[in-house]
């Protein structure tokens, strides 16, 4: 009703409507693919290879920057298959919410966390009910404003912001920044979100760029003014606000049942709560790095102080690759049987030599995060009530320094070494997915499926 006072689908060329669940079907399967238009079937046998053709999403799945979404027909089979109102279920790497916003669609509560300030910022967004009309209006006022005032402060300061923001960006993004800051703090979440858009937008990075490594692209930036970055500002708050107003118009007047958890390390779930389900993607071994890529939203909006606290987060990263010299020189041994050996050929290079310690780097990388996740379980499984389920989706295989590590599979039997069950699997043909970007290293492969692995908590 409001996105169509508004007129926003119209603007954005979205229906207005809020799809309902789709009826599945299976095409003609060609081998080893199942082909699957729309859900994924909820008859799937277990240990199937699927292929989907995929209906546009609600925008909401679309708004917030994260490397590595998961499409939300996952959680969403999930939530079909193995879970039954009411029900709570917590996705401890929430990401930018597709877990969140699926679970609540399904009409169940949810708990989430991350480690990760802007992921934080996305999800808030994504579960916080807004005054579109409100939001709009103070936005109306702040361009207004900004492209009044002559004078910028200068608050922001992180390491080459030169090199990335010309001087008029920089004042542009800065004054955008002040009036944020003074608007009512209910409308400031989505404010924000629009502000991490632009700054993307008008760094000196190319469109599609994922991190900001010094590349020769940069003499073809074309030179920006202020006016430019209130335009684009303007432009992805428009997008926020009729994804919002599509959002809210599914879910109506009710209230709006997910919980951010005061906890920010997946390893540690600490408190007085407990879940029905734990349904997640977890970081990826040979993912992008999300500190570096998210860097400039990192500082923009204030989300970290400066560039040390920035790589604080590195810290509390699962997969991280920021491991100090005196710890990646020594070899890292899980006492998993099929892991150790991988580990140790990665670390001896008996496949592939990286150039300098890169092979030690890496093999410390894959002890650490298989570690880190084996901890997440042991967590997580005393978090979730006996008899319920623990769904995560994965890249299958990762080859690092030309060792192939069956993460899934692994991360499978970690969870079963803590009491899990494996119930069901299924592998899905990963296409046109950031996170499948080829790299410009050698040491590291692309990522060609998602494994969604179902584990149970025995009832006892
Ligand atoms: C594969 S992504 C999740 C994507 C999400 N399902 C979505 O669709 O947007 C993994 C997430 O794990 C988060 N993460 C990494 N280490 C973490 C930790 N120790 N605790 C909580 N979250 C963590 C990352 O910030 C990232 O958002």
């Amino acid at each position: 009703m409001l996105a169509k006072q508004l007129g926003l689908f119209e603007e954005f060329g979205k229906t207005g409507t809020c799809p309902e669940p789709q009826t599945l079907s299976v095409g003609a399967g060609q081998a080893p693919y199942l082909h699957v238009a729309g859900d994924i079937p909820l008859d799937l046998p277990s240990g199937a290879l699927l292929s989907i053709a995929r209906k546009q999403p609600l925008s909401i799945y679309l708004l917030g920057f994260q490397p590595a979404k998961t499409i939300p027909e996952i959680p969403r089979w999930f939530l079909q298959a193995y879970a039954s109102l009411p029900s709570t279920v917590l996705d401890p790497f929430s990401g930018s919410g597709t877990t969140i916003i699926e679970a609540l669609r399904f009409g169940a509560s949810v708990y989430w966390l991350d480690y990760h300030p802007l992921s934080r910022l996305i999800c808030r967004v994504k579960t916080t009910t807004f005054a579109a009309l409100e939001v709009l209006e103070e936005s109306f006022d702040i361009l207004r404003k900004s492209s009044r005032q002559k004078h910028a402060p200068e608050t922001v300061h992180f390491a080459n912001k030169d090199f990335w923001f010309q001087e008029p960006v920089q004042e542009g993004l800065e004054i955008l920044r002040e009036h944020i800051l003074r608007s009512r703090a209910a409308n400031q979440p989505v404010l924000w979100l629009a502000l991490a858009s632009t700054v993307r937008k008008t760094s000196n990075m190319n469109d599609g760029m994922l991190l900001a490594a010094r590349r020769p692209h940069i003499e073809k930036i074309p030179k920006r003014s202020r006016d430019d970055v209130f335009r684009y500002f303007k432009m992805y708050l428009d997008k926020a606000i009729a994804a919002i107003a599509e959002w809210q118009s599914c879910v109506g007047d009710a209230p709006v049942r997910a919980t951010e958890l005061p906890l920010q390390d997946a390893r540690a779930l600490g408190g007085d709560w407990t879940c029905d389900a734990v349904v997640t993607s977890p970081p990826y071994i040979n993912a992008i790095d999300y500190v570096w890529a998210s860097k400039f939203e990192l500082h923009w909006l204030g989300l970290v102080n400066n560039d040390e606290d920035r790589l604080n987060l590195y810290l509390r990263e699962i997969g991280t690759e920021r491991i100090p010299r005196s710890e990646y020189r020594e070899l890292g041994q899980t006492g998993h049987e099929e892991l150790d050996p991988l580990i140790e050929d990665i670390y001896r290079a008996r496949w592939y030599r990286a150039s300098g310690e890169q092979n030690q780097l890496r093999a410390r990388v894959v002890y650490k995060y298989f570690t880190d996740m084996r901890k997440h379980f042991v967590s997580a499984y005393s978090k979730l009530r006996p008899g319920g389920f623990y769904c995560f989706s994965v890249g299958d295989v990762s080859r690092i320094c030309g060792v192939e590590v069956p993460v899934a599979s692994i991360l499978s039997e970690l969870a079963c070494e803590v009491g899990f069950l494996e119930k069901f699997r299924f592998n899905l043909l990963l296409k046109n997915r950031k996170l499948n970007v080829p790299r410009n290293v050698n040491w590291a492969g692309t990522i060609k499926h998602d494994t969604t692995v179902v584990l149970e908590k025995p009832a006892k």
